[in-house]
């Protein structure tokens, strides 16, 4: 059965550290870069206030400074031939993609969510948020007649910043085969690994947050996923450190 998942509670780098050299097929995250504070500002407390998975707060931030130790563990989990995708906003966009580049990876493009609607605020109200697409190797992607524009209400009144699986869904179905294993080092509310379920891929997922362990593995196990603490312990050497072991075997 491929719809195993395995979830870790530390810090995404320290996780990423655990894990073995080229033992992961595909990452797609979506970090709390530091300019979702910004954005937070402009009218957002609403909705974490009615958020279910909150408890009416907001999680840490992910500091820009941290990016190119977060990048060069990407790049090394990583098998040869694969992808990364990364949401973030036009800002985090400009300070990540040279940090990324460095790292290895190959810039292709920015992927736009749109999201249909305008969100709450105010001056130009945001409507759209970027997925940066990169590559390590070469891979070619299963589908070429997807647009690089992907049309999808926002999720109302879940975990904060939850994106839809249906975004998850094509990055999945166009850059992995069935039974291949993604990973998600900040996973939240566990999107990623909810469309790798419905996908027939592995999912390995991250969080600081106790509380974003419990909303996922919730929704992984409803999605019909089977909790499997050994998942990354494929390829593993037997010379693990105690405190490998504990990342791996998660929490
Ligand atoms: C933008 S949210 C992810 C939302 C997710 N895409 C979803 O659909 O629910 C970022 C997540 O990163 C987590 N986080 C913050 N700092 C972290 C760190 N250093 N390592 C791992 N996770 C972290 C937060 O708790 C939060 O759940």
């Amino acid at each position: 059965m491929s719809e195993r998942f395995q979830l870790s509670n530390f810090d995404a780098v320290d996780w990423l550290r655990a894990l073995p050299s080229a033992s992961v097929d595909l990452v797609v995250t979506d970090p709390p870069y530091e300019s979702l504070e910004k954005h937070r500002k402009v009218g957002t407390t609403t909705r974490l206030k009615n958020s279910k998975a909150s408890s009416n707060e907001w999680f840490d931030i992910f500091p820009n400074a941290r990016f190119p130790e977060l990048f060069e563990e990407v790049y090394r989990v990583l098998a040869n031939n694969s992808h990364f995708y990364m949401f973030c906003d036009a800002e985090t966009m400009f300070h990540a993609k040279p940090l990324v580049e460095a790292a290895g990876f190959k810039f292709w493009k920015p992927i736009v969510w749109d999201k249909v609607a305008i969100g709450m605020g105010y001056h130009y109200r945001a409507r759209y948020e970027f997925v940066l697409f990169f590559e390590k190797g070469k891979r070619k992607l299963n589908n070429l007649g997807i647009p690089d524009i992907l049309t999808q209400k926002r999720v109302y009144r879940g975990y904060p910043t939850e994106k839809p699986i249906e975004i998850a869904k094509v990055l999945i179905e166009q850059s992995t085969e069935p039974g291949q294993l993604v990973i998600d080092p900040f996973m939240g509310s566990g999107s990623t690994g909810h469309a790798a379920m419905l996908c027939g891929r592995m999912f390995a997922g991250n969080d600081t947050c106790q509380e974003a362990l419990k909303v996922a593995r919730a929704r992984l196990v409803e999605t019909g996923g089977e909790e499997d603490r050994t998942l990354l312990c494929r390829g593993m050497k037997n010379e693990r450190s105690p405190k490998q072991q504990a990342l791996l075997f998660g929490r």
